[in-house]
Order: C-alpha cells, then sequence, then structure tokens
C-alpha cells in the first residue's frame, strides 16, 4: 500500500478525479485529497472526503499542530495532481507555498505527476509550455493531456486523461519505485544509493513502436500479424513515469492511448518507416517494439477482390523497408550520437546465436528476445526475455509483467546513456545487471 497525495485544481475535469480516487484506493492505496480551494467549488468537500475516508482540508491553517503543510510531503509515496490548471502549474513552477497543495509540492520528496487539464489555448501559451518545462526539468512528471472534446463545443489538446490511464502512470511510477531494486544500477548515483524515486529519464525523448503494420491487397483484405501493441504500450507508460517525454508510433492498436505519450497513428510499414525516421532525429532511446511486415504485395487492388470462379492469382510480395536497420545506419552517419537504440526478436524457438547475428544485422545497441506463439507473447499480460548488449552482454528477464520488462530494459537503456554522457566510447558496458 502506498501513501498517495491527490491533488485537485480548480478544472472542470475534478469530476474525474472522484473516479481516479476510487481506482487509486480499489488498488489498495491509502489516498489523501488536498483540493485547492476553488477546487470545491467543482466538486466538493464532503465527496472527496467520503471517497478516501480521510479529512480534506486545502489551507495550512487546519490542524496546526499537526504541521500538515509539511508532514503530508515528507511522508508522501507519490503526489498526483489531476486535473493541474494553468494557474496550479504556474504556482508550483513559481515555487509558492500559499495553499497546503502547493506547499505539499514544495516539501514532496516523492516522485510528483502532474495530469494538466485546460482549454488547448491555455495550454499551448508560452507561459504554460516554460512552466512546464520548468517542472520537467525538475524532475516532475508532467503528462501530456489528451485531444478531444473540451468544456464547450470545442476540442484539442487539454483535456484530462482518462482515469485508467492515470491509475496506469501512478501505479508505473510507483513500481519503477520499489523494482529499481530488482535490477542493480551499473553504476550508483551520486549519492552512491540506487536508482529509486529519480525521474532517471527526464530531459529525455523516448520513441517506442508498438503494434503491427497491416499491408493492403485490397479495400478490404491486409497481410498482418498478432501484434496487440500490449508491449510498446507498456514501454510508453515505463518511461513516461520515469520522465521522459515519450513519442509512440502505433501500428493498428486497439488499446486506449495511454496517459502522457504524444501518439501517432500508422498502418502500413511504409508508413512506420517514415513516422519513425521523421520522430528518430531527437529522440534519446528508441524502442522497436512493433512487428513490421517484412513484405508487401506488390500490387494493392482498387476495389476488393473477387472470385470469379477462377484460379486465384499469387500474391506476389515486395520487401519493405527495415526501419531499425535505417535507423541504425542514419544514426551511424548523421547521428546523434549516443542515441540508445533497442530492437525486439520475437521469436518462436529463440536461439541465441540466431539473435546475435539479428543484433550485429540490424546494428542496435540491445535486442530483446522473446518467445512468441502458442499462447505465448501476442496479447499476454506477462512476458519473458533474453537482453542481448551489443558488447556481447546477455541479461535474462524471467518472466513477469510487461510493465516490469520495460522497467528493466529501460535501466539498461539509462546505464547506456549514462555511459555515454561520461563520454565513454561505445558499444558499453561489459557487466551488465542479472535480473533474479
Ligand atoms: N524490424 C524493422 N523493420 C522491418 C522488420 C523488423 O524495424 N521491416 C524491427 C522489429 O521492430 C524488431 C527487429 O527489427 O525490433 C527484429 O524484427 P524481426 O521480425 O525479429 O526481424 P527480421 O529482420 O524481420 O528478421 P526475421 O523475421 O527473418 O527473423
Amino acid at each position: 500500500m502506498a501513501r498517495v497525495i491527490l491533488g485537485v485544481g480548480a478544472g472542470i475535469a475534478a469530476y474525474k478525479a472522484c473516479e481516479l480516487l476510487r481506482l487509486l484506493k480499489e488498488a489498495g492505496h491509502r489516498v489523501r485529497v488536498v483540493p485547492t480551494h476553488d477546487a470545491l467549488r467543482f466538486v466538493g468537500e464532503p465527496t472527496w472526503a467520503a471517497l478516501s475516508g480521510e479529512p480534506v482540508t486545502t489551507d495550512v491553517w487546519a490542524g496546526v499542530d499537526e504541521v500538515p503543510h509539511v508532514r503530508l510531503g515528507q511522508t508522501a509515496d507519490l503526489v498526483l495532481v489531476a486535473p493541474a490548471t494553468a494557474d496550479l502549474l504556474a504556482r508550483a513552477a513559481a515555487g509558492m507555498a500559499s495553499d497546503l497543495l502547493t506547499a505539499t509540492l514544495l516539501t514532496a520528496r516523492c516522485p510528483v505527476v502532474y495530469a494538466p487539464a485546460m482549454h488547448t489555448e491555455m495550454w499551448e501559451h508560452p507561459a504554460t509550455r516554460q512552466n512546464v518545462s520548468v517542472l520537467r526539468a525538475r524532475g516532475a512528471i508532467v503528462v501530456e493531456p489528451a485531444v478531444g472534446r473540451l468544456t464547450g463545443p470545442d476540442t484539442g489538446s487539454g483535456r484530462l486523461p482518462e482515469p485508467a490511464e492515470l491509475l496506469a502512470v501512478a501505479q508505473a511510477v510507483l513500481s519503477s519505485r520499489t523494482s529499481g531494486g530488482v535490477c542493480p544500477p551499473v553504476t550508483p548515483g551520486p549519492d552512491g544509493g540506487e536508482r529509486d524515486s529519480d525521474p532517471d529519464l527526464a530531459g529525455r525523448r523516448v520513441l517506442v513502436s508498438a503494434g503491427g503494420t497491416r499491408e493492403e491487397l485490397d479495400p478490404v483484405r491486409f497481410l498482418g500479424n498478432w501484434s496487440t501493441g500490449t508491449q510498446g504500450y507498456a514501454f510508453a507508460s515505463a518511461a513516461v513515469a520515469r520522465g521522459a517525454d515519450v513519442t509512440l508510433v502505433a501500428a493498428n492498436v486497439e488499446l486506449p492511448d495511454p496517459a502522457g505519450p504524444k501518439v501517432i497513428k500508422v498502418v502500413s510499414a511504409r508508413d512506420m518507416h517514415a513516422a519513425m525516421l521523421a520522430q528518430a532525429r531527437t529522440a534519446d532511446v528508441i524502442v522497436m517494439t512493433a512487428a513490421v511486415a517484412d513484405f508487401r504485395p506488390v500490387k494493392r487492388s482498387d476495389s476488393k477482390i473477387k472470385k470469379d470462379g477462377r484460379v486465384p492469382e499469387p500474391i506476389v510480395l515486395t520487401a519493405n523497408p527495415d526501419i531499425l536497420a535505417d535507423l541504425s545506419a542514419r544514426r551511424a552517419t548523421q547521428g546523434p550520437a549516443g542515441q540508445v537504440l533497442i530492437g525486439f526478436a520475437a521469436e518462436t524457438h529463440p536461439d541465441l546465436e540466431v539473435a546475435r547475428a539479428k543484433l550485429a544485422r540490424k546494428g542496435c545497441d540491445l535486442l530483446v528476445v522473446n518467445p512468441v506463439g502458442d499462447g505465448r507473447g501476442f496479447g499476454s499480460v506477462e512476458s519473458e526475455a533474453v537482453v542481448l548488449g551489443a558488447d556481447g552482454s546477455c541479461t535474462p528477464i524471467p518472466r513477469r509483467s510487461k510493465g516490469a520488462l520495460a522497467d528493466v530494459v529501460l535501466t539498461l537503456a539509462v546505464a547506456l546513456l549514462e555511459l555515454v554522457s561520461r563520454h565513454i566510447d561505445r558499444p558499453v558496458p561489459a557487466r551488465l545487471c542479472q535480473v533474479s
């Protein structure tokens, strides 16, 4: 059970925070709601108190003997602010302590997650952009608002992500805090301790591909694969929880968009190739979890192919671009130097020697080799893998949730980023961690 502070700003999306509170409680957490004074105009104090089973105060003058403006922040495992209004982000960025919530934000030593919700104009205003940058630079996680219907008839970027998605971010942040100890970091932090609550991907850009591409035969048929995108989405959420600015290129995924990443939807391998290369230039880490079709039909019929009593024509295929190989070739010639490239090899019969050859062929730093088929892999909740490093290292990851697996792989990526930023030649490191 974690101690979560749910900060609520004065926005209409406060009503969604009631559902978020319920989900956090159902997940077993102890939740203390700290609304701003004006947030109570949207949802009243009795609602928060009844749903949380905890007292609710907005200012620093209640229960002064317990010094709540310091104690709440100091003892929390997570502070989650939803909705975070433009005003609240500005006060937090300025380091103000004008009410119990902002005082709690100043005293918190745990991860802090802001889920902004406001009108598109406010979200896009340079003042808000700057406040968000300041908070991110300080290590806070600011998830991207969802795009969709806003309070009035208008639509755009600024919606509060759905409560279930915010719960997923909260869970990922809390579990990365504890699973930091599962995979010991290659180097200790500056204080000599383990990676714990540090958002160790803060200020980094992570690009993830997910799902399975589709290659059209005609307007109603395609060649595709069974990939559901679960592992890629787990990577995106895990990277958001570690403070990264995440872009997710999703091919035909039916899962709800995760809270946090910018999502780009694609259909075919060529669409994904264009999107990934366009996004790659500024990425620090690229994770290619997508199942990309190696071939596409040479010919796409403009109308539905009919049987017409004929013997069917054979489908002639042509090769698609190899996205991962192209990303690695471009990194070699145009940079950015130090970018970490991670490939996936989903194999029905994993063979590490063959996988090593694939890693070399693709030119990536890490290759995550995992078994698929016969109920394993695609769509399942858990996964297991062996991560091969370009330096010859081999890290087995026993069966665990796809989110936990993503966290271990990201820990390896962070170790590579840290070594590069200390100006050590790549590929590195000789010793990657063993995962128990
Ligand atoms: N990949 C890619 N572009 C392709 C095919 C694969 O970027 N056209 C990426 C996948 O996203 C994955 C990695 O390359 O990260 C390995 O994919 P895999 O299908 O295992 O490799 P292939 O090159 O297709 O080799 P094969 O299917 O023959 O094993």
